[in-house]
């Protein structure tokens, strides 16, 4: 279960956190009736027929392929990514690399000489199936794959999640016999690791997906009714958005969470920010960005707070070397386990920048494994729509979105988009 902490403080009115709370907690059954509410319910009617599917084709990839290329952006990337890397990476044969998250004919070139010539498949994920970035990488993995294998084999290495019915991508599939998996209608985006969208790369990355949507169901349990800590975490961001702070830093001390970081980032920016509205979403990883970020935090402009994501299991294994000696200045710190160094330097950031003038918050996490994850993920999809409702704007919508792409497609002469 996860659990939301915060410091007392003087930024913190008290009434108006609890009038919030009251507020965010009637949101969840809006959420959950809303058309892209799908997620809401998700970790206990999604499609078993489907999970099954998707985990006989991580086998496959995992018998076939050194490589999965997986094609994606945004939320058809974010998700798994921070999954996979959240959980420490790759744990069995088959290395995941990623293509069609930017525009970038480095990260493009970069991608083609890891893959090399290993043997590979393609996980293509795009709702629409006509976004740019993913449809030109797809198009030269595509072109390198039919080049190896010959069209009929490539055929059966490439597996495209996309709209059950409609789209470019879904007619290719249809036409050239392609594995395909469902993104949801009524489950944008941001709020789709859960689905086929997310799961396909991270089972085949070794993950168990049955822990992790054990990990969501528990999770949904527990916030289902009121919003439990969610409906606090987001009355709390708003109470703080209205005395000023409109920018939240999410903060952890393990550099694995750097994904995830990206991940959040998405879920809250493109959920919040619109109609002139919303809390600007930063990350740090800790203790790292101390040395860096730290002097912002500690003494810049004083419009931001802080959210902490605590692991609370302890990891043990790497202690401080004794010596017979104590020219570096450490015996003080012999025989001590690095986890509680690290657990200590948490501590004293918080109390530094509470000092500070920086609101803190807390969201405590039982341990890092599959299960915690996908609690970890619900509580903040659903803190995310509660937050939303309650800063009065459409959690599920991302309108903003096609101005880049409008110009970019008259720029690129793409028809039916010519300057008017
Ligand atoms: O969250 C979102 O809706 C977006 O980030 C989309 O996932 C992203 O733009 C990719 O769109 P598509 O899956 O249609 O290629």
């Amino acid at each position: 279960m996860i659990e939301f902490k915060y410091a007392p403080s003087e930024q913190v009115d008290e009434a108006a956190y609890q009038t919030k709370i009251d507020e965010a907690r009637t949101y969840v059954a809006r959420a959950q009736q809303d058309d892209f509410g799908g997620w809401v319910d998700l970790p206990v009617n999604y499609d078993k027929e489907e999970f099954a599917r998707i985990k006989a084709a991580a086998k496959k990839i995992n018998e076939d392929s050194d490589y999965l290329v997986c094609i994606g952006i945004g939320g058809s990337y974010l998700g798994h990514r921070a999954v996979i890397e959240t959980l420490g990476g790759e744990r069995g044969r088959t290395k995941i690399v990623y293509a069609g998250n930017s525009l970038s004919p480095r990260m493009l070139e970069k991608a083609i000489a890891e893959v090399g010539d290993k043997d590979f498949s393609i996980n293509v994920i795009s709702k629409s199936g006509t976004t740019t970035e993913p449809a030109v990488a797809f198009r030269v993995f595509k072109q390198i794959l039919i080049d190896k294998y010959g069209e009929e084999e490539a055929a059966k290495r490439i597996y495209a999640t996309t709209d059950a019915n409609k789209g470019a991508l879904h007619d290719e599939a249809v036409a050239k016999g392609y594995e395909t998996f469902v993104v949801p209608d009524n489950i944008g985006g941001r709020y789709s690791v859960l689905t086929a969208v997310g799961l396909l790369a991270i089972a085949v990355a070794g993950v168990n997906i049955d822990a992790l949507m054990d990990g969501a169901e528990e999770e949904r349990a527990v916030l289902i009714s009121d919003g439990g800590a969610a409906a606090e975490y987001a009355a709390m961001r708003n109470v703080l958005l209205a005395k000023g702070y409109d920018i939240e830093i999410l903060a952890n001390f393990e550099p694995q969470f750097v994904m995830f970081n990206e991940w959040w980032k998405q879920l809250f920016g493109e959920s919040e920010g619109k109609e002139g509205k919303g809390i600007y979403p930063a990350s740090v990883v800790d203790s790292t960005d101390l040395h860096s970020m730290g002097q912002y935090i500690q003494e810049g402009r004083r419009a931001l707070f802080e959210t902490f994501v605590e692991v609370q299991g302890e990891y043990r294994g790497v202690t401080v070397p004794s010596f017979g000696e104590n020219l570096d200045g450490l015996q003080y710190l012999e025989g001590k386990e690095l986890d509680y160094i690290n657990k200590t330097a948490n501590v004293a950031t918080r109390e530094a920048h509470k000092a500070g003038g920086v609101p803190v918050l807390e969201i405590l996490v039982p341990e890092i494994d599959e299960r915690a994850l996908g609690g970890l993920i619900y509580f903040f999809e659903m803190a995310c729509a509660l937050s939303g409702f309650c800063l009065g704007v459409n959690p599920f919508n991302q309108p903003g979105v096609e101005a880049y792409k409008n110009r970019m497609f008259e720029l690129l002469g793409k028809p039916g988009y010519e300057k008017k």
